[in-house]
Protein backbone atom coordinates (compact mmCIF):
# COMPACT_ATOMS: atom_id res chain seq x y z
CA UNK A 1 0.00 0.00 0.00
CA UNK A 2 1.48 3.51 -0.70
CA UNK A 3 0.81 6.41 2.11
CA UNK A 4 -1.66 7.71 -0.37
CA UNK A 5 -3.67 4.57 -0.11
CA UNK A 6 -3.37 3.67 3.17
CA UNK A 7 -4.59 7.37 4.34
CA UNK A 8 -7.58 6.60 1.94
CA UNK A 9 -8.61 3.56 3.41
CA UNK A 10 -8.76 4.74 6.88
CA UNK A 11 -10.32 8.49 6.09
CA UNK A 12 -13.17 5.79 4.40
CA UNK A 13 -13.07 3.25 7.51
CA UNK A 14 -13.20 6.89 9.72
CA UNK A 15 -16.60 7.97 8.23
CA UNK A 16 -18.52 5.05 7.55
CA UNK A 17 -17.52 3.81 11.62
CA UNK A 18 -18.15 6.88 13.60
CA UNK A 19 -14.72 7.24 14.66
CA UNK A 20 -12.48 10.47 15.50
CA UNK A 21 -9.26 10.73 15.22
CA UNK A 22 -6.95 13.47 17.24
CA UNK A 23 -3.35 14.44 16.61
CA UNK A 24 -0.92 16.38 18.40
CA UNK A 25 1.35 18.77 16.71
CA UNK A 26 3.77 16.75 17.15
CA UNK A 27 2.47 13.75 14.80
CA UNK A 28 4.22 13.12 11.47
CA UNK A 29 2.73 14.66 8.47
CA UNK A 30 0.91 11.78 7.05
CA UNK A 31 -0.93 11.02 10.34
CA UNK A 32 -1.37 14.73 11.20
CA UNK A 33 -3.11 14.68 6.99
CA UNK A 34 -5.83 12.24 8.30
CA UNK A 35 -6.78 13.22 11.42
CA UNK A 36 -10.09 15.74 12.21
CA UNK A 37 -8.47 17.99 15.01
CA UNK A 38 -4.76 18.99 15.39
CA UNK A 39 -3.22 20.93 18.13
CA UNK A 40 -1.93 21.17 21.33
CA UNK A 41 -2.25 19.23 25.02
CA UNK A 42 -5.24 22.01 25.98
CA UNK A 43 -7.38 22.10 22.46
CA UNK A 44 -6.81 18.20 22.25
CA UNK A 45 -8.35 17.92 25.76
CA UNK A 46 -11.48 20.25 24.91
CA UNK A 47 -12.31 18.80 21.92
CA UNK A 48 -12.52 15.27 23.71
CA UNK A 49 -15.42 17.02 25.40
CA UNK A 50 -17.12 17.92 22.59
CA UNK A 51 -16.85 14.89 19.85
CA UNK A 52 -19.70 12.83 19.68
CA UNK A 53 -18.26 10.34 17.77
CA UNK A 54 -18.56 6.87 19.92
CA UNK A 55 -14.57 6.15 19.01
CA UNK A 56 -11.48 7.80 19.37
CA UNK A 57 -8.33 7.53 18.19
CA UNK A 58 -5.96 9.75 19.81
CA UNK A 59 -2.32 9.79 18.00
CA UNK A 60 -0.06 11.38 20.39
CA UNK A 61 1.42 9.71 23.92
CA UNK A 62 0.13 8.17 26.44
CA UNK A 63 -1.21 10.86 28.95
CA UNK A 64 -3.56 11.96 25.93
CA UNK A 65 -5.27 9.50 25.72
CA UNK A 66 -5.81 8.75 29.28
CA UNK A 67 -7.30 12.74 29.19
CA UNK A 68 -9.83 12.12 26.49
CA UNK A 69 -10.54 8.61 28.52
CA UNK A 70 -10.83 10.40 31.58
CA UNK A 71 -13.46 13.07 30.16
CA UNK A 72 -15.42 10.56 27.98
CA UNK A 73 -15.62 7.21 29.82
CA UNK A 74 -18.50 6.43 27.24
CA UNK A 75 -16.19 6.28 24.56
CA UNK A 76 -13.92 3.56 23.22
CA UNK A 77 -10.47 5.50 23.31
CA UNK A 78 -7.27 4.08 21.20
CA UNK A 79 -4.00 5.28 21.94
CA UNK A 80 -2.59 4.59 18.61
CA UNK A 81 0.42 3.43 19.55
CA UNK A 82 0.59 1.47 22.25
CA UNK A 83 4.13 2.17 23.31
CA UNK A 84 3.96 5.90 22.69
CA UNK A 85 4.28 7.92 26.41
CA UNK A 86 5.85 10.79 27.44
CA UNK A 87 8.86 10.36 29.55
CA UNK A 88 8.20 13.06 31.47
CA UNK A 89 4.85 12.15 32.68
CA UNK A 90 6.62 9.05 34.86
CA UNK A 91 9.39 11.07 36.52
CA UNK A 92 8.12 11.51 39.64
CA UNK A 93 6.57 8.54 41.57
CA UNK A 94 2.85 9.29 43.51
CA UNK A 95 4.57 8.27 46.81
CA UNK A 96 7.03 11.08 46.25
CA UNK A 97 4.57 13.57 45.35
CA UNK A 98 2.65 12.88 48.73
CA UNK A 99 5.79 13.04 50.71
CA UNK A 100 6.21 16.36 48.69
CA UNK A 101 2.71 17.82 49.93
CA UNK A 102 3.10 16.75 53.78
CA UNK A 103 6.11 19.32 53.50
CA UNK A 104 4.25 21.89 52.23
CA UNK A 105 0.83 21.32 53.37
CA UNK A 106 -0.09 25.15 52.19
CA UNK A 107 0.59 24.66 48.71
CA UNK A 108 -1.74 23.95 45.92
CA UNK A 109 -0.78 21.29 43.82
CA UNK A 110 -0.60 22.25 40.19
CA UNK A 111 0.11 19.15 37.34
CA UNK A 112 1.36 19.94 33.74
CA UNK A 113 -1.12 17.81 32.24
CA UNK A 114 1.91 15.67 31.18
CA UNK A 115 1.75 13.26 34.16
CA UNK A 116 0.20 9.89 34.60
CA UNK A 117 -3.64 9.34 35.91
CA UNK A 118 -2.12 8.13 39.16
CA UNK A 119 0.06 11.22 40.02
CA UNK A 120 -3.03 13.26 38.58
CA UNK A 121 -5.04 11.70 41.41
CA UNK A 122 -3.37 13.63 44.28
CA UNK A 123 -3.13 17.17 42.62
CA UNK A 124 -5.65 20.02 42.69
CA UNK A 125 -5.25 21.68 39.24
CA UNK A 126 -3.77 20.72 35.90
CA UNK A 127 -2.23 22.60 33.31
CA UNK A 128 -1.13 22.94 30.13
CA UNK A 129 1.77 24.97 28.30
CA UNK A 130 -1.23 27.22 26.71
CA UNK A 131 -3.38 27.40 29.99
CA UNK A 132 -0.26 27.48 33.19
CA UNK A 133 -0.20 31.59 33.58
CA UNK A 134 -3.68 31.93 33.71
CA UNK A 135 -4.64 29.22 35.56
CA UNK A 136 -2.17 29.68 38.43
CA UNK A 137 -2.66 33.32 38.37
CA UNK A 138 -6.47 32.47 39.04
CA UNK A 139 -5.51 29.71 42.02
CA UNK A 140 -6.75 31.51 45.53
CA UNK A 141 -3.69 29.70 46.96
CA UNK A 142 0.00 32.01 47.14
CA UNK A 143 1.87 29.14 47.16
CA UNK A 144 2.10 26.42 44.57
CA UNK A 145 3.80 23.15 44.06
CA UNK A 146 4.68 22.52 40.57
CA UNK A 147 5.12 19.57 39.03
CA UNK A 148 6.67 17.75 37.20
CA UNK A 149 8.23 20.45 34.45
CA UNK A 150 10.83 22.58 36.37
CA UNK A 151 11.36 24.87 32.92
CA UNK A 152 7.63 25.03 32.87
CA UNK A 153 7.65 26.02 36.30
CA UNK A 154 10.40 28.82 35.77
CA UNK A 155 8.51 30.11 32.75
CA UNK A 156 5.47 30.88 34.56
CA UNK A 157 6.95 31.89 37.58
CA UNK A 158 8.85 34.60 36.34
CA UNK A 159 5.39 36.06 35.02
CA UNK A 160 3.91 35.83 38.17
CA UNK A 161 5.77 37.15 40.72
CA UNK A 162 3.08 37.64 43.44
CA UNK A 163 3.24 33.57 43.47
CA UNK A 164 5.48 31.51 45.78
CA UNK A 165 6.79 28.38 43.63
CA UNK A 166 7.89 24.90 44.61
CA UNK A 167 9.85 22.49 42.17
CA UNK A 168 10.41 19.27 41.58
CA UNK A 169 13.22 18.54 39.21
CA UNK A 170 11.93 17.26 36.55
CA UNK A 171 11.28 17.88 33.04
CA UNK A 172 11.25 17.29 28.81
CA UNK A 173 14.39 15.35 27.66
CA UNK A 174 13.38 16.94 24.25
CA UNK A 175 13.35 20.66 25.30
CA UNK A 176 16.43 20.48 27.09
CA UNK A 177 18.62 19.65 24.73
CA UNK A 178 18.45 23.00 23.80
CA UNK A 179 21.09 26.07 25.04
CA UNK A 180 21.56 29.61 24.89
CA UNK A 181 24.48 28.40 22.98
CA UNK A 182 21.92 26.93 20.00
CA UNK A 183 19.82 30.30 20.26
CA UNK A 184 22.97 32.11 19.46
CA UNK A 185 24.34 30.52 16.67
CA UNK A 186 20.62 30.26 14.84
CA UNK A 187 20.04 33.67 15.67
CA UNK A 188 23.51 34.94 13.91
CA UNK A 189 22.89 32.40 10.73
CA UNK A 190 19.17 33.52 10.40
CA UNK A 191 19.79 37.40 11.83
CA UNK A 192 16.03 38.67 10.76
CA UNK A 193 14.32 35.67 12.07
CA UNK A 194 11.90 35.76 15.21
CA UNK A 195 12.58 33.42 17.86
CA UNK A 196 9.53 31.09 18.66
CA UNK A 197 10.31 28.90 21.71
CA UNK A 198 8.38 26.63 24.11
CA UNK A 199 8.22 27.16 27.46
CA UNK A 200 9.59 23.47 28.18
CA UNK A 201 12.69 24.65 26.99
CA UNK A 202 15.33 25.44 29.29
CA UNK A 203 14.66 29.44 31.01
CA UNK A 204 18.12 30.45 29.77
CA UNK A 205 16.66 29.91 25.91
CA UNK A 206 12.96 31.25 26.61
CA UNK A 207 13.95 34.39 28.11
CA UNK A 208 15.88 35.31 24.75
CA UNK A 209 12.42 34.35 22.83
CA UNK A 210 10.68 37.28 20.51
CA UNK A 211 7.42 34.55 21.93
CA UNK A 212 6.81 31.88 24.16
CA UNK A 213 3.71 29.29 23.57
CA UNK A 214 2.55 26.39 23.20
CA UNK A 215 2.56 23.85 20.08
CA UNK A 216 -0.50 25.36 18.86
CA UNK A 217 0.33 28.81 20.17
CA UNK A 218 3.80 28.93 17.99
CA UNK A 219 1.86 28.17 15.03
CA UNK A 220 -1.15 30.54 15.22
CA UNK A 221 1.78 33.13 16.04
CA UNK A 222 4.13 32.34 12.56
CA UNK A 223 0.68 32.03 10.43
CA UNK A 224 -0.30 35.79 11.68
CA UNK A 225 2.82 36.94 11.41
CA UNK A 226 4.15 39.55 9.12
CA UNK A 227 7.86 38.54 9.62
CA UNK A 228 9.14 35.66 7.04
CA UNK A 229 11.55 33.75 8.73
CA UNK A 230 11.50 32.08 12.13
CA UNK A 231 13.63 29.79 14.55
CA UNK A 232 11.16 27.39 15.74
CA UNK A 233 12.30 26.10 19.62
CA UNK A 234 9.69 23.31 19.84
CA UNK A 235 10.10 19.91 18.20
CA UNK A 236 10.86 19.40 15.07
CA UNK A 237 7.60 18.19 13.36
CA UNK A 238 6.40 22.44 14.08
CA UNK A 239 8.93 23.25 11.63
CA UNK A 240 7.61 20.60 9.07
CA UNK A 241 4.00 21.86 9.18
CA UNK A 242 4.80 25.68 9.65
CA UNK A 243 6.45 25.14 5.95
CA UNK A 244 3.82 23.10 4.28
CA UNK A 245 1.05 25.66 5.34
CA UNK A 246 2.73 28.96 4.60
CA UNK A 247 5.60 27.88 1.75
CA UNK A 248 6.30 31.72 1.10
CA UNK A 249 7.41 31.83 4.39
CA UNK A 250 11.12 29.87 5.97
CA UNK A 251 11.47 28.08 9.31
CA UNK A 252 14.72 26.89 10.53
CA UNK A 253 14.87 24.46 13.64
CA UNK A 254 16.79 25.76 16.63
CA UNK A 255 18.09 22.66 17.32
CA UNK A 256 18.20 19.47 15.06
CA UNK A 257 17.88 17.04 17.78
CA UNK A 258 14.75 18.56 18.79
CA UNK A 259 12.66 14.97 17.91
CA UNK A 260 10.40 13.12 20.35
CA UNK A 261 10.80 9.76 19.99
CA UNK A 262 7.69 9.06 21.54
CA UNK A 263 5.73 11.53 19.28
CA UNK A 264 7.39 9.96 16.26
CA UNK A 265 6.58 6.39 17.04
CA UNK A 266 2.72 6.63 15.66
CA UNK A 267 2.69 5.47 12.06
CA UNK A 268 -0.55 5.22 9.60
CA UNK A 269 -0.87 1.28 9.99
CA UNK A 270 -1.38 1.88 13.97
CA UNK A 271 -3.93 4.64 13.08
CA UNK A 272 -5.80 1.55 10.49
CA UNK A 273 -4.88 -1.06 13.31
CA UNK A 274 -7.25 1.08 15.85
CA UNK A 275 -9.37 1.59 12.83
CA UNK A 276 -10.17 -2.21 12.52
CA UNK A 277 -10.70 -2.57 16.61
CA UNK A 278 -6.98 -3.86 16.88
CA UNK A 279 -4.98 -1.26 19.28
CA UNK A 280 -4.61 -1.07 22.50
CA UNK A 281 -8.09 0.26 24.24
CA UNK A 282 -7.32 2.67 27.62
CA UNK A 283 -8.64 1.39 30.56
CA UNK A 284 -8.36 3.00 34.12
CA UNK A 285 -10.14 2.19 37.54
CA UNK A 286 -12.81 4.04 38.11
CA UNK A 287 -11.49 5.67 41.17
CA UNK A 288 -8.64 6.56 39.61
CA UNK A 289 -10.67 7.99 36.53
CA UNK A 290 -12.95 9.94 39.00
CA UNK A 291 -10.18 11.40 40.93
CA UNK A 292 -7.70 12.52 38.02
CA UNK A 293 -10.99 14.08 36.80
CA UNK A 294 -11.40 16.84 39.55
CA UNK A 295 -7.92 18.21 38.33
CA UNK A 296 -8.88 18.17 34.66
CA UNK A 297 -12.45 19.68 35.23
CA UNK A 298 -10.29 22.34 37.59
CA UNK A 299 -8.36 23.21 34.76
CA UNK A 300 -11.23 23.69 31.99
CA UNK A 301 -13.38 25.77 34.07
CA UNK A 302 -10.34 28.01 34.73
CA UNK A 303 -8.78 27.76 31.53
CA UNK A 304 -11.67 28.73 29.95
P1 LIG B 1 1.59 21.50 24.03
O1 LIG B 1 0.53 21.56 25.06
O2 LIG B 1 2.21 22.83 23.76
O3 LIG B 1 1.09 20.86 22.79
O4 LIG B 1 2.79 20.64 24.60
C1 LIG B 1 2.71 19.26 24.82
C2 LIG B 1 4.01 18.65 24.80
O5 LIG B 1 4.17 17.51 25.12
C3 LIG B 1 5.12 19.49 24.38
O6 LIG B 1 6.30 18.79 24.50
FE1 LIG C 1 6.93 14.49 26.51
FE2 LIG C 1 8.85 16.13 25.71
FE3 LIG C 1 7.85 14.36 24.00
FE4 LIG C 1 6.40 16.46 24.78
S1 LIG C 1 8.29 16.50 23.58
S2 LIG C 1 5.70 14.34 24.65
S3 LIG C 1 7.06 16.66 26.91
S4 LIG C 1 9.00 13.92 25.89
Amino acid sequence: MTIRQMQEEILRRKREEDIVILAHSYQRREVAEIADFTGDSYALAVLATKTRAKTVIMCGVRFMAETVKILSPEKKVYLANAAAGCPMAEQLEPARLSELKAEYPDAAVAAYINTTSELKTLCDVCVTSSSAERILKALPQREILFIPDINLGRYVAHKLPEKTFRFVRGGCPTHVRASREDVDRVRRAHPSALFLAHPECRFEVTETADYVGSTSGIIEYALKSDAKEFIVGTENAIVEHLQYECPEKRFYPLSKDFLCRDMKLTTLTDVLNCCRGEGEEIALAESTRLAAKKCIDRMIELGG
